[in-house]
């Protein structure tokens, strides 16, 4: 597709104009004081998700530019190209339509655009397996002898089913345990069988192409485990999530729930990855998650761009990364249950805009994805948020908070919110009447996400917000945001190294490497 390259807009260049004419100078308090209006200007309700972004580095003025950059770089074009269908992941010839998976109850309409848009079959066959899936995992939960779910699986079949299992703990109701192993760190998987027992363990190895090392690695090893102990019946024991049905079978694997290529591994906890999390807060659990992602769709694919919440975020965050130089973004989840939240995100974000090359594989001469990185509120503030306040780095900040608690222990919650409205203010405010050591300079930028209360159809509304919000930076940078090629490397070279630690064999290696595999021998 040819398009006008982003920062070869009119609207970067006004953006530029304007970051040297007032961006460094711009003052939040002054802002604030200036603008009565600035909270109710620049926060919003989405579905399910209210962002105030009032206490960002942003004014009307730049606000305008960027949608304006938005509108020449056709952002919209590209978001609706996705919901038609459009293979718009481009090196691997790819349509991106994990929003399919989502519209678990199309409207008349719907079904009509979808059968003119060829993607009908698709949607058929997504209601298919998500109503088999859906039926084993009630039978799963209904299976008082199974007690243990370990789900095997690393990177997008690893991190969204753990992040959500772990943040809607509180509806599940049945009494199992959920472990999930990831690294081929044998430690890891070791732990795991210490704590169960063959008759009552359930396997899952979800794996998008069943052909991931650690993935592979991990489920032999469970197998070989399960059968040690005296283990019977695998087909009972053992499932598989993967779009590469084939290949659980040859595994031994009989039950496969599958899905498609549409989906990439990070965008697939809607597909059969998401089995644990339905086997955790059930079907009806499970078909409102799915619901509040899809309202977030129907948010991005029809607000206006200047109330469409994962736009003004994508905005936001190409003004930071390209304009004022901010190289990270700190996630700061003030809910415990919210704690593989940021892992989760730097998947998301990271594998999806971490690239150096646009759609045609030129390089670009200018920034693109952030580093993510984080940990849950309170816990953040006694360990790196002196940086976050005092550093010389600016760091924008993300916070999430959860109105209603789900536990009824008195004086917690409300010691948890007024830290996540504190730490926010501080950052703002700073503490300009002290000098050296006591001195905070404050102007430092963050967004704040407040859901009523944790649920199932929140965690999924809010899920898709990152999910789009990722889609409209990488939009803008005119990258393609669903490959991720950077992670093949490093696959290849373990091959090759793997043998040598055995044979000792150094030739061709660089010294450093060679050195190391001698010391390591
Ligand atoms: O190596 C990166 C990656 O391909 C991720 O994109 C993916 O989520 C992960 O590996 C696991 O892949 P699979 O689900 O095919 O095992």
């Amino acid at each position: 597709m040819s398009r006008l390259r982003c920062d070869q807009t009119p609207a970067w260049g006004a953006l530029q104009a304007c970051f040297n004419a007032h961006g460094q100078a711009f003052d939040l308090r002054e802002a604030f004081a200036a603008d009565p209006q600035r909270f109710a200007n620049f926060s919003q309700q989405a579905p399910y998700v209210f962002a105030d972004l009032s206490k960002n580095l942003i004014d009307a003025t730049s606000q305008a530019l960027l949608l304006d950059l938005a509108g020449q770089c056709g952002l919209a074009q590209h978001r609706d190209a996705m919901f038609a269908g459009e293979s718009i992941n481009s090196t691997e010839r790819r349509a991106v339509m994990h929003f399919l998976l989502r519209n678990t109850a199309p409207t008349q309409e719907e079904r009509a655009q979808a059968a003119s848009k060829n993607i009908a079959n698709e949607a058929l066959q997504v209601h298919a397996t998500l109503d088999a899936m859906l039926a084993y995992a009630e039978q799963v939960r209904a299976d008082a002898a199974i007690t243990d779910i370990v789900n095997i699986g690393i990177g997008g079949s690893d991190l969204g089913p753990q992040m959500a299992v772990l943040a809607l703990g509180e509806f599940a109701t049945m009494g199992k345990r959920f472990h999930f192993v990831s690294n081929v760190d044998g430690h890891e998987l070791a732990g795991v069988l210490a704590q169960c027992r063959p008759h009552s363990t359930l396997f899952l190895v979800a794996s998008k192409t069943f052909t991931t090392t650690e993935t592979m690695t991990n489920a032999h090893s469970a197998r070989r485990w399960f059968e040690a102990q005296g283990g019977q019946d695998i087909g009972r024991h053992f499932a598989a999530l993967t779009t590469n049905v084939a290949a659980a079978k040859a595994f031994g694997i009989s039950t496969s729930f599958g899905f498609w290529d549409w989906v990439g591994g990070r965008y697939s906890l809607w597909s059969a990855i998401g089995l644990p999390i339905a086997i955790a807060i059930g079907a009806a659990g499970f078909r409102e998650f799915l619901a509040g992602a899809h309202a977030m769709d129907e948010h991005f694919r029809t607000a206006a761009l200047e109330r469409n919440l994962p736009v003004r975020l994508g905005l936001l965050d190409i003004w930071y990364r390209n304009f004022h130089g901010f190289g990270s973004r700190s996630i700061a989840p003030y809910s415990s249950a919210l704690r593989r939240w940021p892992a989760y995100l730097q998947q998301l974000e990271m594998e999806s805009n971490g690239k150096r090359v646009d759609m045609d594989g030129q390089a670009l001469p200018f920034e693109t994805s952030p580093v993510l990185w984080g940990e849950p509120g309170t816990n953040g503030q006694h360990a790196y948020f002196q940086m976050l306040h005092q550093g010389t780095s600016v760091v924008p900040v993300e916070f999430v908070a959860v109105k209603k608690a789900g536990h009824d222990l008195p004086g917690h919650h409300s010691k948890l919110l007024a830290n996540a409205l504190a730490q926010a203010q501080a950052l703002m405010l700073g503490k300009v009447d002290a000098g050296g050591h006591r001195h905070f300079p404050g102007n430092r930028p963050s967004t704040f996400l407040l859901l009523e209360q944790l649920t199932p159809a929140s965690l999924g509304a809010l899920i898709a917000l990152q999910e789009h919000r990722v889609f409209v930076s990488g939009a803008i940078w005119g990258i393609n945001s669903f490959d991720q090629w950077g992670v093949e490397l490093g696959k290849v070279l373990a091959k090759d190294i793997e043998p040598r630690l055995a044979n000792g064999d150094a030739s061709g290696l660089d010294a450093s490497t060679a050195g190391l595999l001698a010391r390591l021998r």
